[in-house]
């Protein structure tokens, strides 16, 4: 099939993070660090390693140090490179964007994920999207964007991600409504926002990656206020559904939800296992502490 190529992606990072407080009262929740970098480098490097050229940040008040974060460190980088510190200097480097390949823009008021999209509407322009939700950190063998990208370059429209989810976990998430499914990949016909577990289409629901149809953004500009008045993305997609197909993709990885306590501690478990520095150290902690609980 004949797809425009994904180019930008944008990472919604406006929302406030009640509930890991008071960890972010004076710090964004994208700043907290898992292992040894913060929680919205990990979405910016998924997002480069999916191929996304141009990164576009909905932020708000209080959200500054991100920007610093993808920012050169002069002073920094000079004492590193002083120090002879080659390793620590790199890392600094990476989380580094090229220049005028990122836009910061932002949401003044919260009204909802939708509306935060929006807010991204002259940066993206007339051309197929990405979004990345930050606090659905995943971990993956290929990265998750990616593998949504794959899909779009085979069936285009919107594709999201999905997974399985216990019934009476429907009201947490956008729920799909399944024509056909093949296992990895399912049509739908319908999305809803957060339905309470009796009333669900079905139990497979959006994770926070999407690859989305510019007639997604057009329907955004004239999207009315849906579940808690605010201005829904899934809403904005399940309208373009006939003009656009929607599918979610089952993908390869798992994902931790970094916007809860316990997802954010599983996360820095997962990392921490994986990572060189403290994989050993990782696993003989879990062990110690396994044998503890057990005595
Ligand atoms: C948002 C979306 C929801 C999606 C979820 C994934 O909800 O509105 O459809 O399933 O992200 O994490 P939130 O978690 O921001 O309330």
């Amino acid at each position: 099939m004949t797809t425009t190529r994904v180019r930008k992606a944008i990472l919604p990072v406006a929302g406030l993070g009640t509930r890991v407080l008071p960890a972010v009262k004076a710090i964004p929740k994208e700043m907290l660090p898992i292992v040894d970098r913060p929680v919205i480098e990990y979405a910016v490097d998924e997002a480069r390693e999916a191929g996304i050229e141009e990164f576009i940040f909905v932020t708000a008040r209080g959200k500054a140090s991100i920007e610093d974060h993808f920012d050169r460190a002069p002073a920094l980088e000079a004492t590193l490179e002083g120090r002879g510190r080659k390793a620590e200097l790199e890392s600094v480097r990476n989380s580094t964007l090229t220049d005028g390949n990122v836009t910061f823009t932002r949401q003044h008021t919260p009204r909802g994920l939708g509306h935060a999209v929006w807010c991204a509407r002259h940066a993206v322009g007339d051309e197929p999207f990405g979004v990345i939700l930050p606090d659905d950190l995943i971990q993956a063998p290929r990265p998750c964007l990616g593998q949504l990208i794959e899909a779009y370059e085979r069936v285009g429209g919107n594709v999201v991600a999905a997974v399985d989810v216990p019934r009476e976990h429907t009201n947490r998430y956008g729920v799909l409504d399944v024509t056909s499914d093949d296992g990895r990949l399912a049509a739908a016909k319908g999305m809803v926002e957060k339905p309470d577990p009796e009333h669900a289409p079905s139990t497979l629901s959006i994770i926070g990656r999407y690859v989305l149809d510019p007639a997604v953004m057009r329907q955004l500009d004239r999207q009315a206020p849906g579940r808690g008045d605010e201005i829904q993305l899934t809403d904005a997609i399940a309208a373009t559904i006939g003009d656009v197909p929607l599918h979610g993709l089952r993908f390869d990885g798992r994902r931790f939800d970094c916007g809860n306590k316990a997802g954010y501690v599983e996360a820095i478990l997962a990392f921490a296992l994986e990572h060189p520095e403290t994989a050993d150290a990782t696993r003989a902690l879990l062990q110690t502490y396994a044998a503890r609980r057990a005595s």
